[in-house]
């Protein structure tokens, strides 16, 4: 019998990043680092599995019309990679087919990795009859090789790796720290370039230790983690967006002096970066924020968020603006991609 099952996961803007690895096979990161799971920017998965031997399928939506169509290698490959960790774990013989989508923009640092591998933990666990706990779903998300799915689990305000879980160190899983009802906030992600990015994330966590400043960015980091908690725990906008913004500002110095050096920024980045200060000159709370890619994402409040969208719009840099915010985390869907 053929069994099928899709889920929804969303993308997460990291508050402290994931940046440099102790493992980067299997993703087990040099520091803690806290996201706010997104609600519109998200990723679908279908995963159907078939008896017996046979070659796993990847497919993606077509160009043309949307309709699925043989996903490109170097896609394909760390899918395929993921999908048999999990049959073996799982301990069954069966083949998949995949087939997956996003909401938004892949590959420009809108954390598409985070949001896809999450998805396709969740639907390949349920196709396969497992049923982790929380803690083994973060885990096996993680085991992809992308991190930050391992924090795409979970909805809310996330913690990787929790410090709760102290005994596990760096191997532990994500752990909610507040859900998405604690406090809304809202995330207008500026879009000046979706063009793919020239240099992954996965080598960006590579080449992250030979910057001359990484040292002292683990030195300050888990100071940064406490604060950024403390910032969410009592919902203070003016505490968290400085940490924010000085956390985004030290994760692309140490991208910029590696060797060889990554530029994730392009000139819309920077101008963005401006419009922010600016607005915030006017009294509009606002502050950036940037993974692995030149799109900005402007955290704000719900009040303030129409303003903070429209001015973003305006600028000439900005291409469009998507408007997002606080999510509840992943979902299972009744409606199937194949
Ligand atoms: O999960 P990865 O390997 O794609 O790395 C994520 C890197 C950043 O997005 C820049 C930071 C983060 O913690 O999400």
């Amino acid at each position: 019998m053929t069994e099928k099952a899709t889920a929804v996961a969303p993308s997460n803007i990291a508050f402290v990043k994931y940046w440099g690895a102790r493992d980067l096979e299997a993703a087990v990161p040099m520091n803690r680092s806290v996201s706010m799971t997104l609600r519109h920017c998200v990723s679908w998965c279908t995963v159907e599995a078939r008896p017996g031997p046979g070659d796993d399928e990847v497919f993606v939506p077509g160009a043309e019309d949307g309709e699925p169509t043989p996903a490109p290698d170097d896609f394909a490959e760390p899918v395929l990679r993921h999908l048999a960790r999990l049959r073996r774990r799982a301990g069954r013989r069966v083949a998949f087919r995949v087939a997956t989508r996003n909401s938004f923009p892949s590959a420009v640092g809108l954390a598409s990795s985070a949001s896809g591998f999450a998805a396709l933990t969740l639907a390949t666990v349920r196709v396969l009859g497992m049923d982790p706990d929380p803690d083994e779903l973060s885990r096996l998300a993680r085991s992809s090789g992308s991190g930050s799915a391992a924090r795409s689990v979970l909805g809310g305000y996330v913690e990787w790796p929790s410090s709760r879980a102290e005994a596990e160190g760096m191997e532990a899983p994500a752990r909610q720290i507040a859900g998405a009802d604690h406090w809304d906030l809202r995330d207008v992600i500026a879009i000046v370039s979706t063009a793919p990015k020239e240099v992954s994330s996965r080598e960006g966590h590579r080449r992250a230790t030979t910057s001359p400043h990484y040292e002292r960015r683990l030195e300050c980091v888990s100071r940064r983690v406490d604060g950024i908690r403390a910032a969410i725990g009592e919902r203070d906008l003016e505490r968290l967006g400085p940490l924010l913004e000085e956390e985004a500002v030290e994760m692309h110095l140490v991208a910029m002096s590696s060797r060889p050096p990554i530029f994730y920024w392009s000139p819309g980045t920077v101008a963005v970066m401006d419009a922010v200060r600016s607005m915030r000159d006017q009294g509009i709370p606002a502050y950036f924020t940037m993974d692995a890619g030149p799109n900005v994402h402007v955290l704000s409040t719900a009040e303030a968020e129409p303003e903070v969208a429209e001015r973003l719009d305006r600028l000439d840099a900005v291409q469009r603006v998507i408007r997002d915010g606080v999510g509840s985390g992943p979902r299972m869907e009744t409606e199937h991609l194949l």
